[in-house]
């Protein structure tokens, strides 16, 4: 994985707009006290996903359930929400065959299909239900804390499924990923000898794809997660460079830090040029927002600190938000991602009516096209004095996706310092929590207690 950095500077933008590039070099001299903080803390424990890179017992461990029990079942159901289920969903669009649950048995090498769900909309619950069969289904419950009521109210849902279908026998059919000790679903767990794997306990909900959360429903469909643990490693060792310019990672959250703080451009794109990262798009913006959206700094102070994630897919977007991207405010920083080899390319034939405006396409394919269009739009938001980086990636390998998704996590844990914020915790999600259980009856969460203003007298 290459990451081109070069359009982030004025001089390689309209000379006015963008970083100055003698910024590069105080950036330099601040990162040796990011890179000291980084490691102390890693030292303390806060950066568990570090671990992540090497757990060989662990991918052992997962490999063996997903070719033994694993084979049991034709459909694997994930229930999770938030970091338990959107790494996931990332792996399954760029490592398998787009419309997986779509294709055949013998399309899908016999692997299980994967159903992801990852809200209460019954809207979406029902239907899944109504597709999926009982008695063939391994459901995967996946809570760090055990007790997110999203997860469990569908956990709810589907143990009674699974009870009317299979009665006694419906505890073969779950596995539960949850905190090793603590926590509802561990109690559960225990109380009915239920399988269950563990989220290491430094490795925070959306820290965790390369952990048991996303490594079990990702070996069951057949995704080589030994590859994918291997490219993290590959990206955790560029990250040991004590040069900002040789640390990839560091370098990518040093120049949207100063970006946001310098230039004010606080709204950060990531435009992969490929469908089959489009979920990884998604995956990032949790990444990003919940990590350093904060109020409080590491000392307490309120800083209301925090980019704002945008996902784009190329070429789709460039008839959408780019528009906004070229001309809009100068308050963005868009990070392209793109594939060297996409593993399938479908040429453009000709055809004898055509006109002559459209002659240029025949004798080309699609990927031609598609990076052509990834070309001319970097190149024209440059000109336009737009800044931007681009993650090269040599293909979709399990291998090239585990270093992309820990280069991410590096570059996360690595703004946090930068900001002056703490990027493991989530404080801001917990009003809202405590509304919702006094809205749903939970004792000791009276509307009293959580008092906040209704808005039902300004409607029309
Ligand atoms: O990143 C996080 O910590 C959150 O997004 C959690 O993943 C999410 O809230 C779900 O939490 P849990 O896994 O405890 O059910």
């Amino acid at each position: 994985m290459r990451l081109m950095y070069g359009r982030m500077f004025q001089d390689a933008l309209d000379g006015e707009h963008g970083l100055p590039r003698t910024r590069l070099a105080e950036l330099e001299r601040r990162f040796r006290a990011v890179q000291a903080e980084v490691r102390e803390r890693r030292g303390s424990g806060e950066y568990g996903f570090y671990g992540l890179a090497s757990q060989d017992d662990v991918v052992r461990q997962i490999r063996t359930f997903a070719e033994g029990v694993g084979q049991a079942y034709d459909h694997v159901l994930v229930l999770g929400i938030g970091g338990s289920a959107l790494g996931t969903k990332a792996l399954l669009g760029a490592l398998r065959p787009p419309a997986w649950n779509e294709l055949s048995d013998e399309a899908r090498d016999f692997f299980p299909r994967l159903t992801i769900l990852d809200n209460v909309d019954p809207t979406s619950v029902g239907p899944a239900l109504r597709r999926i069969d009982p008695r063939r289904v391994l459901v995967n419950v996946i809570s760090k804390s055990g007790g997110t009521a999203e997860t469990m109210a569908q956990y709810l849902v589907i143990r009674a499924w699974l009870e009317q279908a299979l009665g006694t026998a419906a505890t073969r059919h779950l596995v539960f990923t949850t905190d090793p000790a603590r926590g509802a679903l561990r109690e559960l767990a225990a109380r009915e000898s239920i399988a269950t794997l563990d989220v290491p306990p430094g490795v925070g909900g959306r820290y965790s794809v390369l952990s048991p959360v996303g490594l079990l429903p990702a070996a069951l469909v057949g995704i080589d997660i030994a590859g994918l643990v291997s490219g993290a490693g590959r990206a955790v060792e560029r990250a040991d460079a004590e040069e900002l310019r040789a640390n990839p990672p560091a370098l990518y959250a040093a120049l949207h830090w100063a970006a946001d703080a310098q230039l004010g451009a606080r709204v950060h794109v990531l435009m992969p040029y490929t469908d089959r990262l489009r979920e990884f798009a998604e995956w990032y913006r949790q990444l990003w927002a919940e990590s350093l959206g904060k109020r409080l700094d590491r000392r307490g102070a309120p800083v209301f600190a925090g980019p704002t994630p945008v996902g784009a897919v190329g070429a789709t977007d460039q008839h959408s938000q780019v528009q906004l991207f070229m001309e809009g405010p100068f308050d963005k920083v868009v990070s392209f991602v793109t594939v060297d080899r996409l593993g399938e390319d479908v040429p453009i034939p000709a055809r004898p009516e055509l006109p002559p405006d459209l002659a240029y396409l025949p004798g080309h394919t699609l990927g031609e096209l598609l990076h052509a269009e990834y070309a001319a739009t970097a190149a024209a938001l440059a000109r336009m004095g737009r800044m931007s980086v681009t993650l090269r990636l040599a293909e979709l390998s399990a291998a090239s996706v585990g270093e992309a998704i820990m280069f991410f996590q590096l570059a996360t844990g690595y703004a946090g310092a930068w900001y002056g914020v703490d990027p493991f915790d989530q404080p801001g999600v917990e009003l809202a929590k405590r509304l919702t259980y006094a809205a749903m009856g939970r004792p000791g969460f009276t509307p009293e207690t959580t008092r906040a203003p209704a808005d039902e007298a300004d409607a029309v």
